[in-house]
């Protein structure tokens, strides 16, 4: 082996080791807490009202198996994080997105997407988190659609922040917004006003 060819077989040998040591790094951090394992492996199940158990179970058959496909990208879940909790990692995440587009970091505005697009499930489902008059077919058949905005749109956003296509990214998260905003007006309430202020 020539010098440099030696040289090149001590690079590559250094690059393999460092490779390995990144994998098990990487591989211990696999358990909880970790980007990849959250609090639960799987949506546990709570004792809910009565109230809520009776009108969830009027959703027809076929719009319950909809919206469960919907929803199956998430995978993670959370022992105790409330949906409010939860909306403030995707905003946190949403607003990542926004600043990396800004400076042309492609990389990292597609990870903070796909990570907003499959937040965490909050505890005891979305669903515990609006008003029960609001479930029924007619208000929650406008989620496929915001979803599409929100979540797909995510989506869209990543695939054309890694192509370094920023000013379609930016136009695709202008719709993403536009679900955020739309899905707010439509279930958002209480918004965390002060019982004491009376007038
Ligand atoms: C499927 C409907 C839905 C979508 C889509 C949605 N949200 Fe929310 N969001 C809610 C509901 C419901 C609440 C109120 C939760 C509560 O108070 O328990 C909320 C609350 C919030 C809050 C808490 C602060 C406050 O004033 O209530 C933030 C922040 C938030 N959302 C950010 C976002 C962002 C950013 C997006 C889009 C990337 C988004 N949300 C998309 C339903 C949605």
């Amino acid at each position: 082996m020539s010098r440099k060819q030696s040289f090149i077989a001590a690079v590559v040998a250094i690059a393999m080791v460092g490779t390995t040591a990144v994998n098990s790094a990487y591989a211990d951090t696999a358990k909880y807490p970790s980007v990849d394992k959250t609090s639960a492996d799987s949506a546990k199940q709570y004792k809910m009202s009565k109230e809520f158990v009776d009108q969830v179970s009027k959703l027809p058959p076929e719009f319950v198996a909809q919206f469960k496909k919907m929803t199956s990208k998430h995978t993670r879940f959370s022992e105790d994080a409330t949906a409010r909790q939860v909306m403030m990692e995707l905003l946190s995440d949403t607003q990542c997105v926004t600043t990396m587009l800004m400076v042309e970091n492609g990389e990292m505005a597609a990870d903070c997407a796909i990570r907003a697009s499959a937040h965490r499930w909050p505890k005891g489902h979305l669903l515990a988190y609006v008003q029960l008059n609001q479930i029924n077919a007619d208000s929650l058949g406008a989620l496929p659609g915001i979803n599409e905005l929100v979540e797909r749109g995510l989506e869209r956003v990543a695939e054309f922040a890694i192509k370094k296509d920023f000013i379609s990214a930016g136009a695709e998260m202008g719709n993403v917004l536009k679900g955020c905003a739309t899905c707010h007006s439509m279930f958002r309430f209480d918004k965390g006003t002060s019982p004491y202020i009376r007038e």
